[in-house]
């Protein structure tokens, strides 16, 4: 029986198609897939293996770590240090670079993690995630420092996720348009399901954690004003929202069926000393590669965010991605805005 391509076989394939490629970023791949899978199972067993709830300790961000947060970032640690394709890996869950331990070769590229995106709502059974973005290590570089991972958006060689959902879905893109592979049990293997996906343009559904509307600076109050005013309003259209508190799922609906997604940077925000609530490094990155490469587009609503010169690992920004027209009227209002207060 055909069980249609496996995405080994599809990264194997692209690899042909590149002269000189030598396997090692295949390899890698196969390695993070595999990681991946064990998280999956993880996940899956949840309360029947006694991992869900919290952890009680905190991350570098303050946020407190949930039992799966901590055994889904061992996982890609235990899965990628040995493997020989790293130079050193990143997460949001640690609060330096890891560095290879000295008994492993070393690779030529760096890793990016968000071991488990979603993850406050892990005890409420909804999807969750793990995103990836893979960079090359700057040449001659053998013990990498923060400065060698804090290289833009648009150095990526690689970004991805896997969904924890219904289905275990990955989704990722090399440059090279976005496909979706979904994880067949029976046989332990990503099946090639959604090949090049595509974001629609237009849209009529948004997506933004309403409840800090008083906290919205002037240009996303009017845009999503806008949206729920519909028919009767600017847009002449109604508009449907979501939200599932899961970057993941969230950035996987809008590469389904279309949509708009904002964590804006609000006073609430700000007044804690925060330039966003999102991670550049693990979350908007990676994302805004898949989303730009499914046709959509991703800015702080000022900046694209794949341009944006990284400061700091653990950067947070604020994040406005998915369909075109829509990203780019949140951008246009954004400008109006700039161009009043000067006047
Ligand atoms: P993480 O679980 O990795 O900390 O990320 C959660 C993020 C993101 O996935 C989601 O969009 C957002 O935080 C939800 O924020 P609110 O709880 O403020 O809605
Ligand atoms: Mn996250
Ligand atoms: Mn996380």
């Amino acid at each position: 029986m055909d069980h249609g391509t496996t995405l080994t076989q599809f990264i194997i394939e692209e690899q042909r198609r590149i002269p000189g490629a030598t396997g090692d970023f295949t390899s890698l791949l196969n390695d993070i897939l595999t990681a991946c899978k064990k998280i999956a199972c993880a996940v899956n067993r949840g309360g029947l293996i006694g991992i869900l709830g919290s952890a009680d300790t905190e991350n570098v961000q303050g946020e407190t770590q949930k039992k799966l947060d901590i055994i889904s970032n061992d996982v890609m640690i235990n899965s990628l240090e040995w493997t020989g394709h790293l130079a050193g890996m990143a997460s949001e869950e640690m609060d330096d670079p890891l560095s290879i331990p000295a008994m492993y070769p070393k690779g030529k590229y760096l890793i990016l993690f968000d071991p488990l995106d979603g993850s406050s709502s892990i005890d409420v059974n909804v999807s969750v995630g793990t995103i990836f973005s893979i960079l090359r290590c700057p040449e001659g570089v053998k013990e990498p420092k923060v400065e060698d991972f804090l290289q833009p958006g648009t150095q990526q060689v690689c970004a991805g996720y896997a969904i924890y959902g219904p289905t275990t879905m990955l989704v990722m893109t090399s440059g090279h348009g976005v496909n979706g592979f979904t994880l067949d049990r029976s046989i332990g293997e990503f099946i090639l399901t959604h090949s090049d996906m595509k974001i629609p343009a237009d849209t009529q559904e948004f997506a933004i954690n309403m409840s800090n509307q008083r906290f919205w600076d002037v240009p996303i109050k009017r845009y999503v004003d806008e949206c729920i005013e519909g028919k009767e309003g600017p847009r002449k259209k109604d508009f449907n929202m979501r939200w599932v508190a899961s970057m993941v799922a969230e950035v996987h609906r809008i590469l389904t069926r279309g949509g708009i997604f904002m964590y804006p940077l609000d006073s609430k925000l700000k007044a804690k000393g925060q330039t966003g609530k999102l991670r550049l490094m693990y979350e908007a990155n990676p994302m805004s590669f898949i989303v730009e490469q499914a046709g959509g587009a991703s800015s702080t609503g000022t900046a694209r965010i794949m341009d944006l010169q990284p400061n700091d690992l653990h950067q947070r920004v604020p994040v406005v991605l998915g369909s075109k027209v829509e990203v780019e009227k949140v951008v246009a209002y954004h400008q109006e805005a700039d161009k009043k207060a000067v006047a």
